[in-house]
């Protein structure tokens, strides 16, 4: 078995802890059908469906299909590059020596469109496949990377890099790195240190540059670099009305927290309104609204006093949603802010 070299490539670029023991390269040898030979024959074959298993990645997209509403194309997109790196496995598996696929990526989209959840799904499907070590994900934005002062910056950007190794390096609003206007700028510095490791360590470092997509195009036609060595553009847009109350049941179900029929009525007139007001954040604000209508329910039946049954505990009423300043003329800046923060620890 050690012998058998089809069986050795197939297995050859996942990682130590994830090498099958002993029981599961059964699972490996089962997958394959002919004695192999040094030559492989056209005809040498390998069984998705135990292929698919060793590696436990239909598990990953079944969930990423469960838990995460609506971005049909996005879910598309990750199910072919699952598909390639899956059938790039295979290949080498029966001595079809190809050069390893270029992943770094680009997710587009407003905030709280899904795309710092979908980066750390990717990320668990990459290791799952054996492409890189760890499989974690590290967030950065512009200031994690580009220093203040002369010398800072390549240090900083080395340091991150290092964290990353093994993983997913997330750089959301990727083009702050850029600043047209200033020539000497420090990011352009960052920009040089990561295009080379980009390039140089893809095997064991998946880049995914985030922010909004037409920033993204004009940084991309301003750095071609980057441009040339993003193999997946994927778009997240916008939620529907329908989407985001979904997803608001979703994390209600989370949270064993329900809607009484009024309340849903309110909280769909409340997106209603908050879609269209500044800064609205998609699923982030449907979070932030879900957690004050949570405080406003905890204040109603503190006052409220006496015996309170477990129905009372679960469910937030049409009065949780309406007291929100939405509905009233202004909205305060701090609910603003909250939607809008980049990393939201919610
Ligand atoms: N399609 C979705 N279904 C359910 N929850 C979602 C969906 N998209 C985003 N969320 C939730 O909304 C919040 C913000 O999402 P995030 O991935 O941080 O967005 P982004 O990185 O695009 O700003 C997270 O709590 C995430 O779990
Ligand atoms: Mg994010």
């Amino acid at each position: 078995m050690e012998n058998n070299p089809l069986l050795r490539d197939a297995i050859h670029r996942v990682p130590p802890s994830q090498r099958p023991d002993d029981n599961s390269v059964d699972v490996l040898e089962g997958a394959i059908h002919r004695a192999p030979t040094s030559e492989e024959p056209d005809d040498a074959s390998i069984d998705v469906g135990a292929m698919l298993q060793e590696f436990q990645v239909m598990e990953v997209i079944e969930k990423l299909d469960q838990e995460l509403v609506g971005l049909k194309s996005v879910k598309t997109r990750i199910r072919e590059i699952a598909a390639l790196l899956l059938v790039d496995r295979m290949r080498s598996g029966v001595g079809l020596t190809t050069r390893p696929p270029t992943l770094h990526m680009s997710f587009t989209g407003p905030p709280g469109t899904g795309k710092t959840t979908v980066a750390m799904r990717m990320a668990t499907i990459l290791h799952r496949l054996g492409y890189v070590r760890k499989g974690h994900l590290v967030a950065v934005t512009r200031d994690d990377l580009v220093g203040q002062y002369i010398g800072h910056t390549a240090p900083k950007t080395k340091e991150v890099l290092k964290r990353a190794m093994g993983g997913v390096l997330f750089i959301d609003e990727a083009y702050y790195l850029y600043r047209q206007e200033n020539e000497r700028d420090y990011g352009q510095e960052a920009i040089e240190i990561l295009l080379q490791v980009m390039e140089n360590q893809r095997e064991d470092l998946v880049v995914i540059l985030a922010g909004y997509k037409d920033r993204m195009e004009t940084f991309f036609q301003s750095n071609p670099g980057f441009g040339s060595r993003i193999a997946h553009h994927l778009d997240f847009p916008d939620y529907s009305l329908d989407e985001l109350l979904a997803i608001a049941q979703l994390m209600l179900g989370e949270y064993m927290y329900r809607l009484s029929p009024e309340a849903l009525q309110a909280f769909r007139a409340y997106l209603k309104k908050r879609m269209h007001m500044p800064r609205f954040a998609n699923a982030r604000s449907v979070r932030n609204a879900i957690d004050r209508a949570r405080l406003r329910q905890a204040n109603r039946l503190f006052d409220k006093g006496g015996r309170i049954s477990k129905l009372d505990l679960m469910t937030i009423e049409a009065e949780d949603i309406l007291a929100s300043r939405v509905f009233s003329e202004e909205m305060p800046e701090d609910d603003h802010q909250r939607d809008a923060s980049p990393i939201s620890p919610l």
